[in-house]
């Protein structure tokens, strides 16, 4: 039965692009990821989809002539599609295919297909939904593969055979796995069986496109739903090996460690309740990737880890590059997360002294509270009274951070007394003695000898520069 779904196309757009569509007189629809949100509830739309039983260029251009400001279309002559802005909605347009979608394919794109030619070579049968803007049943939806019906089992499924899609464009072995995050849908096993069978098919994706899909990954609610699945279909390895050889559990000596990798991936559900960061929760997912080269049983200790922070540190760096992710402040950041990802733990299972919580602030700097907010996402204990301990812990880690800071701001250290102070004091052209006087101030400070102000430090400067051998002439 056809239903009709004029509520979803109520915004006047709609109605200017029939009337255009009617000017030159061919049907078009909207179709794809707009049908699904408003099935859905997802809210508002980034852009639409609309597919021409004819030039989608052409379209196009006749919706801008008669929208009242004229919009600029932008044309991608190579795909056979264009572009509109709409009220900060991004409007495209297609024509329909007989072959691939894809739009990235080098084969050359073959128009003129009808609508049923165009959501058969759609990715997925929820993807696949259009609404009709013409004349003759103007909101009707076109559904040829049940792709309601998937909506409401919440279920992924390839229009054709799966391996056909696949192979069609191996990007959608990663939206398939990608929609099962953000939607907390199933993928139909015949579709999985495929992605697990094509999965060298990724390595001709590129980089930056695979990336666009961890980050949806990763900004989901539940994001280990989709790392789960990568590791299932054995795509992980070509994307996130680091993440790969986190997992096992290894037994020496009835002696066992637990398993890094789905570890991890609670780490990263915990970090999704607490944080929308996407570069905290890529902390979170890469907090331990320097486990697996730093692994070692020793036979009166067990396993230890030594130095995986670095070494996950140094990592970071390697995987943002292979991946080609940018290699700037927001990689320094993930980087400066896992460094530092044990050092709050150190302090709360130690509570000593205040010069731990004073070093790890000035460390982190504004990051102290990310840094937080990780290691509070990393206890994982299924132990009731353990988790309710090391969350107290934590909890007297930030009180004291919060105390440290009121006190002695150390958040963003400005030294209390400048190079050239010391310069001047001690009649100095610019040498090493000053970093050494600095530096020693700034310990003193963190140790808690002397206060973070300008008396005690000048004061401490002096008894400093004189140990040094220095002479005060200007004091
Ligand atoms: N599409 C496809 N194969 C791809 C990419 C896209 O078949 N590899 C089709 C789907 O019908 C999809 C539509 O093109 O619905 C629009 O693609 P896109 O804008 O990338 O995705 P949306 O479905 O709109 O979803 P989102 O915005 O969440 O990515």
């Amino acid at each position: 039965m056809q239903q009709n779904f004029r509520e979803a196309i109520e915004d006047p757009i709609f109605e200017t692009i029939a009337q255009a569509a009617k000017a030159l007189q061919i049907d078009c629809y909207v179709i794809g990821g707009f049908v699904r949100d408003y099935v859905l509830q997802r809210g508002l739309p980034k852009d639409i989809d609309i597919v021409a039983i004819g030039s989608g260029i052409e379209l196009a251009k006749q919706v801008a002539l008669l929208l009242p400001n004229k919009p600029q279309v932008s044309i991608f002559k190579n795909f056979g599609t264009a572009m509109l802005k709409h009220n900060g909605i991004e409007l495209e347009f297609v024509g329909a295919r007989k072959e691939s979608y894809h739009r990235d394919s080098r084969k050359p794109i073959v128009e003129n297909g009808t609508l049923e030619d165009d959501q058969n070579r759609r990715d997925f049968t929820i993807n696949a939904l259009a609404i009709s803007l013409n004349e003759a049943n103007f909101g009707a939806l076109i559904d040829p593969f049940n792709g309601r019906a998937d909506l409401e089992k919440k279920i992924i499924r390839t229009p054709l055979e799966p391996a056909i899609t696949y192979s069609d464009d191996p990007l959608r072995m990663m939206r398939a796995i990608r929609f099962a995050t953000q939607l907390e849908f199933e993928i139909a096993l015949t579709s999985l069986q495929a992605i697990t069978d094509n999965k060298e098919r990724i390595k001709i994706i590129s980089k930056e496109r695979i990336v666009d899909e961890l980050h949806k990954i990763l900004a989901s609610k539940k994001p280990s739903i989709g790392f789960a699945l990568l590791h299932k279909t054995k795509l992980l390895p070509y994307i996130l090996p680091e993440l790969v050889a986190l997992q096992g559990i290894e037994e020496i000596e009835g002696q066992r460690h637990k398993d890094n990798f789905w570890h991890t991936l609670e780490v990263v559900d915990n970090i999704a309740m607490t944080t929308d960061n996407l570069w905290l929760r890529w902390s979170a997912l890469l907090h331990d990737i320097g486990k697996a080269p730093t692994k070692k049983f020793h036979k009166k200790i067990g396993w230890t880890f030594h130095g995986h922070e670095f070494i996950g540190s140094k990592m970071v760096y390697k995987l943002f590059k292979r991946l080609r992710m940018p290699l700037n402040d927001k990689m320094k950041f993930v980087q400066k997360m896992v460094l530092m990802s044990s050092r709050p733990i150190v302090i709360a299972e130690d509570f000593t002294t205040d010069s731990a919580v004073r070093r790890l602030v000035f460390d982190a700097g504004d990051h102290v509270d990310d840094l937080m907010t990780l290691c509070e996402a990393d206890i994982t204990t299924k132990n009731a009274k353990k988790q309710k301990k090391y969350k107290n812990n934590f909890k007297l880690v930030r009180q004291k951070i919060k105390e440290v800071e009121e006190r002695d701001h150390i958040r963003n250290f400005q030294p209390p007394v400048s190079g050239e102070e010391i310069m001047r004091t001690f009649n100095l052209k610019p040498s090493k003695e000053i970093g050494i006087i600095k530096d020693a101030i700034k310990e003193a400070i963190l140790e808690g000898e002397i206060a973070n102000e300008y008396e005690e430090a000048r004061a401490f400067m002096i008894k400093k520069g004189l140990a040094l051998g220095l002479s005060q002439d200007n004091v």
